[in-house]
C-alpha cells in the first residue's frame, strides 16, 4: 500500500462518535439506571469495538423530567449517576484508550427548577429576571400569548405566569424556559460552562437545539403554512413557518463566537457538533464558510438529519451522496447519522432485517464524513414498542391522550416517533434477565426489549456473522485506511443496474478503495473487471464476488475493494 504524502485531517474529522445515552448503558449500583461506574467498566468494549469519540447525552444535575435535558447546574453531576469525581474519572479513562470525550451541551434552556429559573419568576425586579425570556400578554387583559408564536413540539411557547402576570417563552416543553442570550451576563455564563468542562478535558460537544437560541426581538408573528406535521428541516410545523423562531440570523453570529471559545484551546483540537434540523444551505451557514479554505469559522460539525428517514435505496443515497459532496466539501465535513435517543432506531425502520443494517452500516461507515452511531446500534437493537400511557418520556405523555388511531397514522411509517422510551431501552450486554444491564434482583428503568437473548453483545462477539463483527470490521478498516478516513469522494457512473447499485471511490494520494452496495433484493452481476482489485471487506463472509468476469453481489451485500492507482 502506498505511503501517504496528504496532509491528515484533523482528529475530529476522522473519527467515528458513538452515542451513550447514559441512563441505559450500565448500571453498577443496583437502582436499574445506568451511571457513571457502569460506563467505566464497559470502555474497553468501546475501544474494542472500534470508535474513536464518546459522546454522553447530559448527565448533569437536573430533576430528570426530560432525562437531563432539563438541566439544574452545568457544573455538577447528577447523584444518580454519580459524582464529580467519577465523571472526571471517566474523561480520564477514555483518554487513556486514546479515545475522545464529547459532552451534551443545553444552552437553549434550562430546568424550570433551575436556581436561576426560581430567582427569575420570583419577582420583576429580581437581578435574574432578564436571564429568561419575558413579556407582557395580549391587551386588554394580558391573558393571551404575547404573539402566536409555537414551541417545536407543538402548542403555544408561552406559559403564563400567575406570580408576575407576565409570559415566560419556552421552545420546548413547558418546564424548560428559554435563556435569554441577548442579556450577555448569560452568555458570559454559559461560555464559561463550556470552558469549565474543556479544562476538564472534555474534547467537544454535541450542542441541543442550536438553531433556536434567538427568536425575533420584535416578537413578530410567524406565518401560516399548511403543512402540520415537522419533517427533518423542522422549520414549517403545525401550521407554522417558524422564520422569527428558528434559525434567526443572530445563530449565525452566536456559533461563531462559541467557535471562537473552542479555539482557546488546542492540542488537542477541540469540537461543536450542533443538533441543528434544516436544509443544507442553513446548515452550512452554521458552519461559516472556511477562512482560506481551510479552516470553517463556525461550527465544525452539524448533523445531517437529511439521512434518518431515507428508504434503502440507490438513488436515494446517490442524490444524498452527490448533495452533501456539493454543499460540504473541504473545509466542511459530512455527518452520517440514523439513529439518536430522539428517532426510531435504523434497524427497526428496515423491518428488522439484519442484512439490510449491515449494507446500511457500510455505507457509513465508509462514506467521506464523521458516523455517529446510537448504543446498540452495531448489536442490531430493536426499538420497543411501548403504550403512550405508561411512557416515561415527557413528550409521550404530552401527547398520551391522542386516540390510539391516530397514533398508529402519525408513527406508522417510524419516521416520527412519540414515545422516545421506544429506542432508549437497556443495552443488551448478555442473554441474563435484565441483560447484564442492571442485577437480576434489580428492575430497570425501562423494561428491556426482549430479543434480548438473541441480541445482545455476548452472542455477536462469537459469531462471526453477527452484525457486531460487521460493524467491527468496517470500523477497523476506516482507521486503518487513510482512503477511507481522509480520502476525497467520487461516485462511479454506472452504466447498468442504476436501481440496484451504488458505487464510490474514496482516495487519498496513491490509494483507493471501491465501495460497491446493491440495494435489490436480488444478484446483480457487473461486468466490469476489476484487475488489481482486492475484496477486503464483504457484508457476507463467505461468498466471492470477484472474479475474472466481473463482480457478482448477492441481494443486499455492500464490499469494499481496494484498488491500486499509480
Ligand atoms: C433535543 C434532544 O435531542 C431531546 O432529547 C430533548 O428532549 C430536546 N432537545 C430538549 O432539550
Amino acid at each position: 500500500m502506498a505511503m501517504p504524502s496528504f496532509r491528515l485531517l484533523p482528529w475530529w474529522k476522522t473519527t467515528t462518535v458513538y452515542q451513550v445515552y447514559p441512563r441505559s448503558f450500565k448500571d453498577s449500583t443496583g437502582d436499574g439506571i445506568g451511571d457513571i461506574p457502569g460506563i467505566i467498566s464497559k470502555l474497553d468494549y468501546l475501544q474494542d469495538l472500534g470508535v474513536g469519540t464518546i459522546w454522553f447525552s447530559p448527565f448533569f444535575s437536573s430533576p430528570q423530567r426530560d432525562y437531563g435535558y432539563d438541566v439544574s447546574d452545568y457544573r455538577s453531576i447528577a447523584p444518580e449517576y454519580g459524582s464529580m469525581s467519577d465523571c472526571e474519572k471517566l474523561i480520564q479513562e477514555i483518554h487513556n484508550r486514546c479515545m475522545y470525550v464529547v459532552f451534551d451541551m443545553v444552552l437553549n434552556h434550562t430546568s424550570n427548577q433551575h436556581p436561576w429559573f426560581l430567582q427569575s419568576r420570583s419577582n420583576r425586579d429580581n437581578p435574574r429576571r432578564n436571564w429568561y425570556i419575558w413579556r407582557d400578554g395580549q391587551k386588554p387583559e394580558g391573558k393571551k400569548p404575547p404573539n402566536n408564536w409555537k414551541s417545536i413540539v407543538g402548542g403555544s411557547g408561552w406559559h403564563y405566569d400567575e406570580q408576575t402576570d407576565q409570559w415566560y417563552w419556552a421552545q420546548f416543553l413547558p418546564f424548560q424556559p428559554d435563556l435569554n442570550y441577548r442579556n450577555p451576563e448569560v452568555k458570559e455564563e454559559m461560555f464559561d460552562t463550556i470552558r469549565f468542562w474543556l479544562d476538564k478535558g472534555v474534547d467537544g460537544f454535541r450542542l441541543d437545539i442550536i438553531n433556536t437560541i434567538f427568536e425575533d426581538e420584535n416578537l413578530r408573528n410567524n406565518p401560516f403554512t399548511l403543512k402540520l406535521l415537522p419533517s427533518e428541516e423542522f422549520d414549517k410545523s403545525y401550521f407554522q413557518n417558524k422564520m422569527y423562531t428558528i434559525n434567526h440570523p443572530d445563530n449565525f453570529t452566536f456559533v461563531k463566537e462559541l467557535r471562537c471559545v473552542m479555539d482557546e484551546y488546542s492540542d488537542p483540537e477541540r469540537f461543536l457538533v450542533g443538533e441543528v434540523a434544516a436544509s443544507l444551505e442553513t446548515l452550512k451557514k452554521y458552519c461559516g464558510e472556511g477562512r482560506n479554505g481551510l479552516k470553517t469559522e463556525g461550527l465544525h460539525l452539524t448533523f445531517l438529519f437529511q439521512s434518518l428517514n431515507t428508504n434503502l435505496d440507490a438513488d436515494t443515497f446517490r442524490n444524498l451522496l452527490s448533495r452533501y459532496e456539493q454543499y460540504f466539501t473541504e473545509p466542511h465535513i459530512p455527518t452520517w447519522v440514523f439513529s439518536n435517543h430522539d428517532q426510531t432506531r435504523r434497524i427497526t425502520k428496515l423491518g428488522n432485517d439484519v442484512n439490510k443494517a449491515k449494507l446500511n452500516a457500510t455505507l457509513q461507515l465508509t462514506a467521506r464524513g464523521v458516523p455517529f452511531i446510537y448504543y446498540g446500534e452495531e448489536i442490531g437493537m430493536l426499538n420497543h414498542r411501548f403504550s403512550l400511557k405508561t411512557a416515561k418520556d415527557p413528550i409521550a405523555l404530552k401527547y398520551s391522550r391522542l386516540p390510539g388511531f391516530l397514533v398508529n397514522l402519525l408513527t406508522r411509517s417510524g419516521s416520527i416517533l412519540l414515545n422516545r422510551d421506544e429506542c432508549r431501552t437497556p443495552m443488551q450486554w448478555n442473554s441474563s434477565l435484565n441483560a447484564g444491564f442492571c442485577s437480576k434482583e434489580s428492575e430497570p428503568w425501562l423494561a428491556v426489549e426482549p430479543r434480548y437473548e438473541t441480541i445482545n453483545v455476548e452472542s455477536e462477539e462469537s459469531d462471526p456473522d453477527s452484525l457486531l463483527q460487521c460493524y467491527k470490521s468496517l470500523l477497523r478498516l476506516r482507521r486503518q485506511i487513510p482512503a477511507l478516513n481522509s480520502g476525497s469522494m467520487r461516485l462511479i457512473d454506472l452504466s447498468t443496474h442504476k436501481k440496484s447499485l451504488l458505487s464510490f471511490e474514496r482516495r487519498y494520494d496513491r490509494q483507493a478503495v471501491q465501495i460497491w452496495l446493491n440495494f435489490s433484493n436480488r444478484r446483480v452481476q457487473i461486468d466490469e473487471v476489476q484487475e488489481k482489485a482486492e475484496l477486503i471487506f464483504s457484508t457476507l463472509r463467505e461468498s466471492t464476488p470477484l472474479s475474472s468476469s466481473g463482480i457478482q453481489l448477492e441481494a443486499f451485500q455492500g464490499i469494499v475493494l481496494e484498488t491500486h492507482h499509480e
